[in-house]
């Protein structure tokens, strides 16, 4: 045999010296869930890594972080059914709580990445993305929208804008909006490809943010969410959002949906952000509560693969236990 691959397995030392990829506190993203109110620090039943927490929770959470490396955080607020309507006017309210706590986390730390969601399904009564009406989700009504929530967010202090509600021609509105109101510097990371995806689950109970149960309302996101059997649409999206100006591309959910990951990283120059998502973190944390799989060799080789696929920026509920693990530190499910 001339050739053995194992002579290259045989030590740690070599499997370290020839290791191809590896994921580092630059790469991850870690996401928080927003409360009003103080010293909240609420479980999530279906997602039992993740936290709702007040302002001054997440201020100690952000320090937590930090002291592991983590330095980008993507925030989503739950709103309380009285401050919803069917036109989410609250997301640009300049008093709104998601807003303000924006300000003094940047106040506070400065030198962090705050990504902010864009979408109308946290404030408005229907639980949609966009304004429905006759039974449909209208596309260029909830575009006035979104540059108006996009607009708020700069002012607040994010330092990207994450539009994930799928309406067709939102990053050129979003960018052209932010332009045109003094915030040219402010990024876009584009929920490029992002699929209608049975894996958001605890995500929607964290937030409350499913759409209702009312035969007037469509009851699922399918026709603006991407078709999950689609990957040449991918390239459409992925070409739109590069010419209408996004800063990333982003693929979502990550681990159904590595192929994606590659086939857009192969594609695009934008860097690629991924998104780990609530019900791909939740099925892995079960398996592990029930002693099915090892969380501390498990959820590493998730986040492993996500980067060998080709993305550039992971976000993940698992980011801080990942950083954790990766400094001898403790973590506990
Ligand atoms: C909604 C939004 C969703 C997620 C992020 N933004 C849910 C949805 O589209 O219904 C899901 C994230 C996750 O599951 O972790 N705009």
């Amino acid at each position: 045999m001339l050739t053995r691959p194992r002579r290259n397995r045989k030590s740690e030392s070599i499997r370290a010296l020839v290791r191809e990829n590896m994921v580092t506190a630059d790469d991850l993203v870690m996401p928080l869930f927003l409360v009003a109110g103080k010293k909240i620090n609420e479980n999530i039943t279906s997602l039992p890594v993740a936290n709702r927490q007040s302002l001054d929770v997440i201020l100690k959470e952000i320090g937590q972080c930090l002291k592991l490396g983590i330095h980008s955080f993507i925030m989503f607020p739950k709103i309380p059914d009285e401050l919803k309507d069917k036109t989410a006017t609250y997301s640009f309210n300049p008093k709104n709580f998601y807003l303000l706590a924006a300000q003094k986390i940047k106040k506070k730390y400065p030198d962090i990445t705050l990504i902010s969601d864009v979408a109308l399904d946290p404030y408005n009564t229907d639980g949609h993305d966009g304004i429905v009406e006759d039974n449909e989700i209208k596309n260029d009504e909830t575009l006035a929208v979104l540059e108006k929530m996009a607009v708020a967010q700069a002012k607040a202090g994010f330092d990207v804008i994450g539009p994930s509600d799928m309406m067709d021609g939102r990053v050129e509105a979003i960018r052209d909006a932010l332009d045109l109101d003094g915030f040219p510097n402010t990024s876009i990371m584009s929920y490029t490809a992002k699929y209608a995806s049975a894996f958001y689950g605890p995500f929607r109970d964290a937030l409350d943010s499913a759409p209702v149960n009312d035969p007037s309302i469509p009851k699922d996101k399918k026709t603006y969410q991407m078709d999950p059997a689609n990957a040449n649409e991918a390239l459409l999206e992925a070409e739109l959002d590069t010419l209408e100006g996004a800063d990333f591309l982003m693929v979502k959910p990550a681990i159904n949906y590595l192929d994606i990951i590659s086939l857009l990283k192969d594609n695009h120059s934008l860097p690629i952000a991924a998104y780990h998502v609530s019900g791909e973190c939740a099925m892995l944390i079960a398996a592990c509560q029930n002693g099915w799989l090892d969380y501390k060799k498990a959820m590493p080789e998730s986040l492993l693969s996500i980067k060998r696929a080709g993305a550039d920026v992971i976000i993940s509920y698992f980011a801080k236990d990942f950083m954790k693990l990766k400094l001898n530190q403790k973590v506990s499910l």
